[in-house]
């Protein structure tokens, strides 16, 4: 496979809803390969699956013999008519490379797994702590180069809300000797060398966990000590404290407005409150939705300028 192949079959398959890698990362990422030449490979969020195509072939012709791909969803995210990874054989129809889709799974079961992976891609979900915890669980299985792709570092630059920004922040933890950003897509892609010692990786994870969580709030407490559980396994104290502390701090769920006194003492009041109150809700809540239709309003107006650059 050369760079050409990788932009005919991305041209040939690419569906541009389902999140995909730009053809131009997908440069990088044959480069990448063909310097490290890794047996197996994993991938985190297969998507359509044509990220997994598109490595299959990578691997095929530089020594690879495995690589496998899993997805929170065993259905297509943008189309439950289709299974996930529908796309995978279809761009790859050799048979040097072995594709084993798993779904739905993430990160949290490869520490459980016997095999172990030279090189990966996370590329699930970009809410912070995920892409922290996908690297730290994909670490416990990696072998050899030890090296991990993660996409999407400028997400939070583009989405109308800031969930998105966990590759950010792990990006700015890491010391600069173990990672590399590309230049692809105005620097989308990022690159983790996890040969780096223990020490050095739990001091970035302590830093990143510190970071404010986007995600995790809806997370039940039996998932969260799961998370723990494996943490406490395969890293020191500290980085199950720093997970605990912010834990406590950022995955509490939403805090839900209190209803305001002055909605039942009001002798008179405004006509939006009165409408807010006659709907059950209380005015404090009225305000709530006004803040947030002119916040929206705000975004899709900065969307539209970002647009017309
Ligand atoms: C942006 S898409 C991946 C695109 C794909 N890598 C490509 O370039 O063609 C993200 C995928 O991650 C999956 N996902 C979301 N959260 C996940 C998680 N915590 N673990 C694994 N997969 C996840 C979604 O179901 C979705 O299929």
């Amino acid at each position: 496979m050369n760079p050409d192949d990788v932009a005919r079959l991305h041209d040939q398959y690419v569906i541009r809803t389902a999140g995909p890698i730009a053809k131009s990362e997908g440069k990088v990422m044959l480069r990448e390969i063909e310097r490290h030449r890794p047996r197996s490979f994993i991938e985190v969020g297969t998507s359509s699956g044509l990220s997994t195509g598109l490595i299959a072939h990578m691997l095929h012709d530089n020594g690879g013999e495995h690589l496998v791909s899993v997805d929170l969803n065993d259905r297509y995210y943008r189309d439950d008519s289709k299974a996930t990874g529908f796309l995978a054989e279809q761009i790859y129809t050799g048979d040097r490379v072995r594709i084993d889709l798993r779904s739905p799974a993430t990160s949290e079961q490869v520490p459980s797994w016997d095999e172990t992976f030279e090189m990966g891609f996370v590329d699930g979900s970009h809410q912070h702590p995920w892409p922290l915890l996908d690297t730290l669980f994909l670490r416990t299985r990696m072998s050899g180069p030890m090296f991990l792709f993660h996409h999407d570092l400028i997400l939070y630059k583009t989405q109308p809300t800031a969930p998105g920004v966990g590759p950010k922040y792990l990006f700015d933890q890491f010391p600069e000797s173990h990672r590399t950003r590309y230049q692809a897509r105005r620097g989308n892609l990022f690159s983790l060398d996890l040969t780096l010692g223990t020490d050095r990786l739990e001091d970035a994870a302590v830093e990143a966990f510190w970071m404010p969580w986007t995600t995790l709030r809806r997370m039940g407490d039996e998932q969260h000590d799961l998370l723990r559980g494996l943490l406490s396994e395969h890293y020191s104290p500290r980085v199950v404290e720093a997970f605990d502390k912010s834990r406590a701090l950022y995955a509490r769920p939403p805090q839900r407005p209190k209803p305001s006194p002055s909605a039942s003492t009001s002798a008179s009041p405004s006509a939006s409150t009165s409408a807010a109150t006659s709907a059950g809700r209380s005015p404090r809540s009225a305000v709530v939705r006004r803040a947030r239709a002119v916040a929206s309003r705000a975004r899709g107006e900065v969307r539209r300028l970002v647009r017309r650059r």
